[in-house]
């Protein structure tokens, strides 16, 4: 069964009707004003389209991981950005400095039809993350329906994603999340041919599940940042000084010998002693001692792009930069493979794009979201959906 969504309910179901939506509003706070907003927009099409057909938009999120009330935590400035969005056109987002108790209550009593509210961070309250069943009563009795918006948020089994959502029997899926489980569905079950995966990245820990899963399923696979010399010292090139996860060393072994011959690998390096030491040296093949690689080389990147770029049909699936790309001189290779990436959806791919600092990544290289077929919000959630787990906040919804 298909995951229901806001279009599939009549209207009517709307009106009047106070709509508690989960969105994932957590992104960075510099100096009391919002980073980067990707996630805040991508709330819109939902927010809107429920203040339009009457209901009363009740958002809650979390922000960072506070241990209790602490300020630089408040989603105040979240309220302003996404006023700020939406402009003039509608009545102004407001915001309450709880999310659940009285003066919430209050607040909400006073909203009219297409208001929209936004609650102070979920995690103020020690017992959301607990899934506490008093708190879920709390927070479910501020509304009459459950709306999901937050894909990046539902392998957590919180109150607000979960125990909460179980006490509605409205409980759909918002159009961010219906869209995300749709795309990674797609790459995870039944992926158009040919599947290019490209993984950069530093945690191989985090990403095994995902790659257990989608390397018996991908056409070719190139791995790149400091990911890649944990395959390297697998085959037996040496690494310098470069990162190595021992621990998961077998478990390359293993993946190599299995699917070896999809699997490419840098043959140069840009490495240097420290990320700080900016005379960097070009290496092909072993890297000394002493040296770490930082980026992939120039042969590596001419290799990766043709794969990447000359693509005009399937999928490509890319997570991880391919080096350490916030210090200029270690950035080639990631802003070689964001282009290549918008060319191949230019030439008809569809490609996708997942990881925080993936979409950071994509930014930087002057790629826009509309040159990606889609950008995933999910971090952890993006990798453990992939890796086949379930997600309890996707399973609690209707039409699950
Ligand atoms: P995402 O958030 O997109 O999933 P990761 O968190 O896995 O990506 O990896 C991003 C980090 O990997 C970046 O901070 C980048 O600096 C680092 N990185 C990539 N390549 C290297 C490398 N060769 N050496 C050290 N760090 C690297
Ligand atoms: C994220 O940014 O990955 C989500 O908002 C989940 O945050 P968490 O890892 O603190 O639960
Ligand atoms: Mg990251």
């Amino acid at each position: 069964m298909a995951l229901r969504t806001l279009s599939d309910l009549p209207d009517s179901q709307f009106d009047g009707k106070r709509v508690l939506v989960r969105v994932d509003f957590n992104v960075s706070i510099n100096n009391g004003a919002v980073g980067e907003d990707y996630r805040i927009r991508l709330s819109i099409p939902t927010i809107e389209y429920l203040a339009k057909r009457g209901a009363k938009v009740i958002l809650a999120s979390h922000l960072g991981r506070p241990k209790g009330r602490e300020r630089l935590y408040s989603l105040a400035p979240v309220a302003k950005r996404l006023s700020d969005i939406v402009g003039k056109s509608r009545p102004a987002i407001r915001f309450v400095d709880d999310c659940v108790g009285p003066e919430v209550e209050d607040e909400i009593s006073k909203m009219n039809k297409g208001d929209v509210l936004l609650l102070e961070n979920l995690r103020f309250h020690d017992e959301e993350e607990l899934n506490d069943p008093e708190f879920s009563k709390k927070l479910a009795s501020l509304a009459d329906i459950y709306v999901n918006d937050a894909f990046s948020t539902s392998h957590r089994k919180h109150s607000s994603t979960y125990g909460a959502a179980w006490l509605f029997d409205v409980r759909i899926a918002g159009f961010t999340l219906s869209k995300e489980v749709e795309y990674l569905s797609m790459i995870r079950e039944n992926p158009i041919n040919p599947f290019t995966l490209v993984v950069g990245g530093v945690k191989i820990k985090d990403k095994i599940g995902a790659l257990e899963h989608l390397l018996p399923k991908a056409d070719r696979v190139m791995i790149g940042g400091a990911a890649a010399y944990t395959f390297l010292k697998a085959k037996g090139v040496k690494t310098g000084n470069s990162p190595i996860d021992e621990e998961r060393l077998p478990w390359v072994t293993t993946a190599l010998s299995a699917y070896g011959d999809k699997i490419m690998l840098p043959t140069d390096h840009v490495c240097a002693t420290s990320p700080s030491d900016t005379s960097v040296t070009m290496v092909r093949g072993d890297i000394p001692n002493g040296m770490s690689g930082y980026d992939i080389g120039k042969e590596t990147i001419e290799r990766y792009s043709a794969e990447v770029g000359g693509k005009s049909g399937g999928t490509v699936f890319w997570n991880g930069p391919m080096g350490m790309f916030e210090i200029r001189v270690f950035s080639n290779g990631t802003i070689n493979i964001a282009r290549s990436m918008a060319l191949a959806f230019w030439r008809g791919s569809k490609t996708l794009i997942g990881g925080g600092d993936t979409l950071e990544a994509m930014k930087r290289s002057g790629v826009a979201e509309n040159e990606v077929s889609h950008v995933s919000t999910g971090g952890g959630a993006t990798l453990r959906y992939l890796a086949g787990d379930e997600m309890p906040g996707v399973v609690i919804l209707n039409g699950h």
